[in-house]
């Protein structure tokens, strides 16, 4: 009798057990209908992002984990305890913002998540070689866990973070892989750099973005492979840098440094893990006019990786008497727009890379010749594109918000993230400027003042570029720049000043970080049609009745600003913005990228006007 209750309960156990396995199918995806379309989302496809995501450390063997993943709701951090078993109830895109249509969710207010994928990593692999997981964002909190075992974790929205998980791969090649996210934006007990992202969204800020929304990719490496790899090269041919080896200090690499034609610029064997100099001779210099790049390879032990750089210097320097940033040794009048690389149908990640580098050509087109990367920072193709096309970058850290100011562990981590940023991105020859903190967002403004350290930090990691430590409001002397923030009239330099601006200080680079912001409001079909946005439209900085009076004012205020370039002291000026954002209508072109603002002839010249009078006074 026992003996067959037993047997019972075994049958039963078995049946119960292949219950659970017998999961319903999750919800399939499906690409949803946005409140706005682009001209990119009906090419959208389920493989986005093919292209390799680190263009500066590139290895031949690597896999795209792109695609369909499933997806659901946590109920809070109390799920951590317990991982849900896989599938997961509801396919997604990744990567994708879950806010987004592209994602296939379309969610909102969500904090806590589950993401998870099966990973097919063949087995038997040669030499003890290793498989690295990389996920180039997730925003906020990620906690990674391999077959069922955690394994990683990673604290911020913006940044990459790599996961070795060779030892934790099954033999047979089949491997789960499930990633929670925690992303508390908007909640008043968190300062977190979040930049313009609101769960509540209106005028200034819009939409957020939530969970995987950068590729994921995995890499197979050799036992001793380079880690990472910092190169910055200079107007006399210098290149100085440092690669860092799984091993440790005093790896032997070679690195080779090709001129575009076959042949070899320069080449230097060094050692790993402590800086090297050396020099190249009369290499063709990167600038927005020329933008010179070469290719690089590096070889250590089994390892080869491929990069580029560009050689330009970026300094601080008197020119007739007046504090000017330098290119390559010239003053170069920086001049482009504010760029927040928000999209209607992705959110905070365009459809495709040809979409995201449409913006940066419609800059580049009308004469411009600068962006200012506007409390975000973008995947790392964009810095390429940026490199490729002869664009300078003003980077900004994503801002903190929240009430009051950050307590000091909040302040610490936002500090810790800003480090990552400057490293992650400083062998970009396209960045010229890191900006601490934009219009008082998230500054603790009594002293001390943390961005007089926080600049004094950055000039130690990154010496070779400049630092606008406030952008806009409260200036309290330090850094690189003197910036001022003033709609709709430009304030670049002059001895005049609003409020809350200070005056002109001769010791720094006079700046217009935001000026312009001039609208007009576009036909519905262009609009984002989200009842808050609507409403919202008329806190637009300035409305004009139609193009014609757009394009009057635009070319009014570029003239002021050519006139305060020939007078006083103005270095550079970004104008606001790129595109339309949500209810905020004062793109050079609409949310939608389709109806274009701009009298692209009559901006051309006035732009060229300003780069002249910047010429006059060089
Ligand atoms: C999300 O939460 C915000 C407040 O944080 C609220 O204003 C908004 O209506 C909510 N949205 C939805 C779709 O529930
Ligand atoms: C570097 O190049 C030299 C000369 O070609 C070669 O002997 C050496 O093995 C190379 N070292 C590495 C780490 O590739
Ligand atoms: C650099 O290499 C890429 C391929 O990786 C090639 O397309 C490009 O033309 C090369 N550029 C130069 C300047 O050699
Ligand atoms: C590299 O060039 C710079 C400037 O031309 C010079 O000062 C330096 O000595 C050179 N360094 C090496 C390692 O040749």
């Amino acid at each position: 009798m026992i003996v067959l209750l037993l047997l019972h309960f075994c049958l039963w156990t078995l049946l119960a057990e292949a219950h659970a396995d017998n999961k319903p199918d999750p919800i399939p995806y499906r690409l949803l209908t946005p409140l706005l379309d682009t001209p990119w989302t009906k090419d959208f496809t389920i493989h986005p992002w093919p292209e390799h995501p680190r263009p500066l450390l590139r290895r031949e063997s690597w896999q795209n984990l792109n695609g369909i993943w499933t997806y659901q709701l946590a109920s809070g951090s109390d799920d951590l305890i317990t991982p849900p078993p896989l599938p997961l109830s509801q396919e997604i895109l990744i990567p994708s913002c879950i806010e987004s249509a592209l994602s296939g969710i379309m969610a909102s207010n969500v904090t806590h998540m589950w993401f998870a994928t099966s990973l097919d990593v063949p087995h038997g692999r040669v030499n003890n070689e290793r498989v690295i997981l990389h996920f180039e964002a997730v925003d906020y909190e990620a906690t990674v866990f391999l077959n069922g075992e955690r394994i990683g974790f990673n604290r911020g929205g913006y940044f990459r973070f790599s996961v070795d998980i060779t030892d934790h791969l099954k033999p047979d090649g089949s491997n789960d892989l499930l990633v929670f996210v925690f992303d508390p934006t908007d909640d008043p007990a968190y300062h977190i750099p979040v930049g313009k992202q609101s769960k509540d969204p209106s005028h200034i800020f819009y939409t957020p973005c939530s969970g995987i929304w950068q590729t994921v990719w995995l890499e197979t490496v050799p036992s001793t492979y380079i880690t990472s790899m910092e190169i910055a090269a200079g107007m006399d041919g210098t290149v100085i840098g440092v690669i860092d080896s799984s091993q440790g200090l005093g790896r032997p690499f070679n690195i080779s440094i090709f001129d575009g034609s076959g042949g070899v610029l320069a080449t230097y064997s060094g050692l790993s893990d402590q800086p090297f100099t050396f020099n190249a001779t009369s290499p063709k210099l990167w600038s927005p006019g020329s933008p010179n790049l070469y290719n690089i390879t590096v070889s250590m032990d089994q390892d080869i990786v491929n990069s580029y750089t560009g050689f330009r210097t970026i300094s601080s320097g008197k020119i007739k008497g007046v504090q000017r940033p330098l290119l390559n040794g010239k003053f170069v009048f920086q001049f482009g727009t504010l760029d927040q690389g928000y999209w209607p149908d992705g959110i905070y990640l365009p459809p495709s890379l040809g979409a995201m580098v449409s913006d940066l050509n419609l800059l580049k087109n009308l004469g411009m010749n600068m962006v200012r990367k506007h409390v975000k920072v973008e995947p790392d193709l964009f810095y390429q594109a940026c490199d490729q096309l002869g664009l300078l970058v003003v980077q900004d850290m994503p801002s903190m918000r929240g009430s009051g100011p950050p307590s000091p562990s909040e302040q610490a981590e936002f500090e810790r993230q800003l480090e990552i940023m400057v490293n992650e991105h400083k062998s970009y020859p396209s960045i010229v400027t890191w900006v601490i903190y934009n219009e008082g967002w998230g500054q603790i403004t009594q002293p001390y003042h943390p961005e007089e350290q926080i600049a004094a930090r950055i000039r130690e990691l990154d010496p070779t570029r400049l630092i606008d430590a406030v952008t806009g409001w409260h200036d309290y002397g330090f850094g690189d720049f003197h910036d001022s923030h003033h709609y709709a009239e430009p304030q670049c330099g002059t001895p005049f000043y609003s409020k809350p601006g200070v005056p002109y200080d001769p010791d720094r680079i006079g700046f217009q970080g935001e000026f312009g912001g001039v609208g007009h409001v576009p036909e519905l079909k262009n609009l984002w049609p989200a009842q808050k946005a609507l409403s919202s439209v008329s806190d637009t900085y300035e409305l004009n009745e139609d193009l014609d009076a757009y394009n009057y004012r635009s070319h009014q205020l570029l003239d002021h600003l050519r006139d305060q370039v020939a007078r006083f002291a103005c270095s550079g000026a970004v104008w606001t913005q790129t595109t339309d954002v949500e209810g905020e209508v004062n793109g050079l072109i609409t949310y939608d990228r389709r109806a274009l603002r701009v009298h692209a002839t009559q901006w051309k010249e006035d732009i060229k006007a300003l780069y002249a009078a910047a010429e006059g006074r060089s």
